[in-house]
This record gives structure tokens, C-alpha cells and sequence, in this order.
């Protein structure tokens, strides 16, 4: 076919809703944004396991200690998932990992915070996973098949993690004045980098449109940061914590709250790598990767040691 032909086909199959598979014909355009996409998700992912990782030794009970770990663990599955989702863009893992490691990608901007208090990891399940489903519901649609098909056991699994965040603060929203106290300080820290996770506003998105255009994302930052705090508000208003905004306000006229941005200058200064933790995070992930070099090698001997066999009987 022509390359005329090709691009015709592919807008049909977009106009159709039909998803576009890695044998299909992709402009090269679609097929980078989906790999900055999707590794940046990944990258997210991983990094994610971080902070929380932090405080699996130092759970409060042994229920809690499971939980988390088993929260923890699901996030390096996501990876995994997302890793050999974005593979099927004609980019290897050690390509994609390499760009992670050098800073060259980037992963999201809410990883780059401390968790200072157990509270904190009641705030990062309840909103930042909250967030992230909000964000990601939407992708289970997203025209690349294999990343649409990652994101439905994502979702669910998140969907698991917002509720151990939920059930976090209210064993502290209802617990004694201190751990109360505890609970509203991981708000007030937490509340607005979380809105960060949206992206910038819509006006200054440069990759929405064309992300809209192929139906990779269906709904734009803005959307999306605004159901968040619809949803939110009554959430935090049930826990009996304040979300520490003067300007949030409901708004009849357009059914929903008006709130305050979060401060775009600290969102740039971060995803440019110079937000509290970025030096530290990264540090962590190569760290790590170095010092799994010797399982990657015995899997690749392994493996090697096996088709041998195999080709011979
Ligand atoms: N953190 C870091 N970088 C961000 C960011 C954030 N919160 N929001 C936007 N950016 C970057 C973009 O990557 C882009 O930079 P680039 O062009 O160099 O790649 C730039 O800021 C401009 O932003 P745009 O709005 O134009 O970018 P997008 O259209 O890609 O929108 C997004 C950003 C909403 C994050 C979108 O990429 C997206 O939906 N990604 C998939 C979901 C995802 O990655 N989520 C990570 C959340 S954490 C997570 O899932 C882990 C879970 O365990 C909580």
C-alpha cells in the first residue's frame, strides 16, 4: 500500500475506535508519543516503589506491613507491564531503561517527595493513587492495544491501593488528636503536588492535541484535575480534613468546585530533575539496575543454555 493508503487506513480504524496493534501501520509521530507515553508510566511506576518501599520495615502492624508490600509489588508489576507494552514500539528495554537513568525521561513529577510520617502513605494511596486512576481509567480505551490491555489490571489493582490509602487516614482521622493532626499534615503536603500529576493546564499541554487527535488520551489535564477535586472534596469533608485551599469553592454554574493551581514554577523546576528527591530517586533505580546486572546475565546464559538444547533434540 501506499503510504497514502496507510495513513487513510489508520485514521479509519482511530474513527472507528478500533485499536491500532503493533504488526499495524503507525505514523512515526504516534508511535514516539506512545513510547514517551508509555515509558514515562513505566518509569513512573517503578520510581513509585520508592517512597513507599521507605516504610514497608516500619508499618504499624503486620496487617499493614502485608498490605503495603503487596501494594509495592503491584507496582513493579505495572512496570513490567508497561515496559513490554512500550517494547512493542520498536524500542528495547535497556533503551528505555538507559533513558530513565540518564534523565533523558521523565517520570512523574508527585515521586520526587519525601514520606516523612506513616500518614503520608495513608495521602499517597488515598490521593496520589487516587489520581492516578482518575488519570488512567480513560487509558483502558487509549487507542494502542497492547497499552489499553495493561491498563485494565492496572486500574484495578490501583483501585485496590486508593482504598488502602482511604483506610490508612481513617484509622487516623478518627484516631487520637495527635494521629489526627498527623493525617491533616500529610494533606496540606500532599494536596497540591498531587494536582500537579495532571500535567500542566491544558493551554500549556503541548502534547494534548495531538494526543487527543489519535484518542490516545480522551479527556485533557484540566478534565481530569477538575473530577479529581470534585471527587475528592467530600472525601476529605467525610475524614474531617481540611484541604488546604482558601479559593476551593463549589461553582453551581459550572457544577463542580473552583480551586487553586498548584504552583507551576515548583511542577517545572521538578520535572526538569531539581525537585527535592529527583537526584536521590534516580540514584536509587541505578543503583539497583547495577545490582541486578548478574540476574539479567544468568537469566540471558539461561536462556541461551536452553534454545541450545532444544535446537539439538
Ligand atoms: N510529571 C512529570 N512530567 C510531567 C507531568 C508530571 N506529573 N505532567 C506532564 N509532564 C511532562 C510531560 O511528559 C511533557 O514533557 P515531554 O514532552 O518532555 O514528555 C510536559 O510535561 C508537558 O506535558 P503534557 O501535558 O503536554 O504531556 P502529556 O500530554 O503526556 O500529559 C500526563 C502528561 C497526563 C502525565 C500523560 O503523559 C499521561 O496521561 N500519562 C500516563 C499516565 C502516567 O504516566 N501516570 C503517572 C502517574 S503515577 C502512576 O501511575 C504510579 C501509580 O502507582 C500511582
Amino acid at each position: 500500500m501506499e503510504t497514502i493508503d496507510l495513513e487513510q487506513h489508520f485514521d479509519a480504524k482511530l474513527a472507528k475506535n478500533e485499536m491500532i496493534e503493533p504488526k499495524d501501520w503507525m505514523p512515526d509521530n504516534y508511535r514516539k508519543h506512545l513510547i514517551r507515553q508509555i515509558s514515562q508510566h513505566a518509569h513512573s511506576e517503578i520510581v513509585g516503589m520508592l517512597p513507599e518501599g521507605n516504610w514497608i520495615t516500619r508499618a504499624p502492624s503486620l496487617r499493614a506491613k502485608i498490605v503495603l508490600l503487596a501494594k509495592v509489588q503491584d507496582e513493579g508489576g505495572h512496570g513490567l507491564y508497561l515496559y513490554t507494552a512500550a517494547e512493542t514500539l520498536q524500542i528495547s528495554r535497556e533503551e528505555l531503561l538507559d533513558q530513565l537513568h540518564t534523565g533523558k525521561a521523565k517520570y512523574s513529577s508527585i515521586f520526587n517527595y519525601q514520606t516523612l510520617t506513616w500518614a503520608d502513605i495513608g495521602a499517597v494511596g488515598w490521593l496520589v493513587d487516587g489520581a492516578a486512576i482518575m488519570n488512567q481509567v480513560m487509558l483502558q480505551r487509549t487507542s494502542y492495544g497492547p497499552y489499553a490491555r495493561a491498563m485494565v489490571r492496572i486500574c484495578k489493582e490501583e483501585s485496590f491501593h486508593q482504598r488502602q490509602g482511604y483506610e490508612i487516614m481513617c484509622h487516623l482521622a478518627f484516631g487520637t488528636p495527635a494521629q489526627k493532626e498527623m493525617a491533616q499534615d500529610a494533606m496540606n503536603r500532599w494536596w497540591y503536588p498531587t494536582l500537579m500529576m495532571f500535567g500542566p493546564k491544558d493551554a500549556n499541554s503541548s502534547n494534548s492535541a495531538n494526543a487527543i487527535k489519535w484518542k490516545i488520551k480522551r479527556e485533557s489535564n484540566d478534565e481530569l484535575r477538575q473530577r479529581f477535586v470534585n471527587q475528592t472534596v467530600a472525601q476529605a469533608e467525610y475524614l474531617g480534613i481540611k484541604i488546604p485551599d482558601e479559593n476551593l469553592k463549589w461553582n453551581e454554574t459550572k457544577k463542580g468546585y473552583d480551586f487553586s493551581d498548584p504552583d507551576w514554577a515548583e511542577f517545572n523546576n521538578i520535572i526538569h530533575g531539581h525537585g527535592p528527591c529527583n537526584k536521590e530517586r534516580i540514584g536509587a533505580r541505578v543503583k539497583a539496575h547495577e545490582n541486578g546486572k548478574w540476574v539479567r546475565e544468568a537469566a540471558a546464559a539461561f536462556g541461551k543454555k536452553q534454545n541450545a538444547i532444544d535446537v539439538a533434540a
